[in-house]
């Protein structure tokens, strides 16, 4: 018996470390965690390489693996702001899902989970690269030149969770925008980036390395071409 304490001591452990890891992942893919009815897996992957691994979809976030051995988080050098991933979790429920920031079990549950998908101590930071034009102004020929064909399969690996066909879902309907708008939202999300987050949006930007601004204004000349099917 006494032998056996430790071994029964330690399958406990780790059957109880499976349990949070499956309820944190729970967590991950749960839409009604917050009150905007989006969840953390709407907007991140969580496999190593999306191209190679991923399910097709873009998302405005990037892949969540490796995320807890990242040596800082939202460009946090010193990790004042973020001294840990979960305070760097708790920008998104509060800013992106609608949700006070997770406490308690559900907190350490959600961190098994990431911290279970994997990367290594050489994991390296993450880098957003926003791509807000330098006076806001969205209204530049080079948005003006996009393909329908190549944005409407864009818009449905990347809107359309939001955006069911163009139209109004969890997000409001987007067909008959004019390309400047479609543009703006694309890169600025609630307007957080350029500094001030527009009382009560919360839709998220797409970083330029998330889509391209050619991708972009094919997206938009999808959009725009759809004009007359607006509702
Ligand atoms: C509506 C979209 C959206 C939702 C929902 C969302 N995020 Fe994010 N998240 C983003 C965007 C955009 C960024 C900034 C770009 C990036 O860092 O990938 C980000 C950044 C992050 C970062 C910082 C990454 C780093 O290393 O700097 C973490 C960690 C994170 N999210 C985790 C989560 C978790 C966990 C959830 C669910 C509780 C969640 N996010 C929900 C869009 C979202
Ligand atoms: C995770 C959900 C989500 C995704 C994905 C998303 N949006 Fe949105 N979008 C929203 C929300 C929510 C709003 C409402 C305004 C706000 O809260 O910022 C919105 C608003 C918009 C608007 C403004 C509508 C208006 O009436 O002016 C445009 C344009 C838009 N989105 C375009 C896009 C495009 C293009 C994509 C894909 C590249 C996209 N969105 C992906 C959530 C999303």
């Amino acid at each position: 018996m006494d032998l056996l304490s430790p071994l029964v001591l330690t399958l406990t452990l780790v059957a109880a470390n499976n349990d949070d890891v499956r309820a944190g992942r729970h967590l991950f893919n749960d839409p009604g965690l917050g009150t905007h009815g989006v969840a953390c897996a709407n907007c991140h992957a969580t496999v190593a390489d999306e191209n190679a691994d991923g399910d097709g979809l873009i998302r405005s976030g990037h892949t969540l693996y490796g995320a807890a051995q990242r040596p800082f988080w939202r460009g946090d050098r010193d990790r004042k702001v973020h001294e840990n991933l979960s305070t760097a979790v708790d920008v998104c429920s509060e800013l992106f899902q609608g949700s006070p920031p997770l406490k308690g079990q559900d907190r350490l549950q959600l961190h098994a989970y990431l911290a279970s998908l994997g990367g290594s101590a050489k994991t390296r930071p993450i880098e957003i690269q926003p791509s807000l034009e330098s006076d806001l102004n969205y209204d530049r020929p080079k948005y003006k030149t996009g393909r329908p064909k190549q944005g409407r399969a864009l818009f449905y690996q990347s809107c359309h969770g939001c955006h069911p066909n163009g139209g109004a879902g969890i997000a409001p309907a987007v067909l008959a925008l004019p390309i400047a708008r479609v543009i703006e939202k694309l890169r600025e999300g609630n307007g957080l980036l350029r500094g001030k987050q527009v009382a009560g949006e919360w839709s998220p930007f797409f970083g330029k390395d998330r889509l391209s601004d050619q991708q972009a204004a094919d997206i938009a000349a999808w959009i725009v071409s759809q004009e007359t099917k607006a509702p």
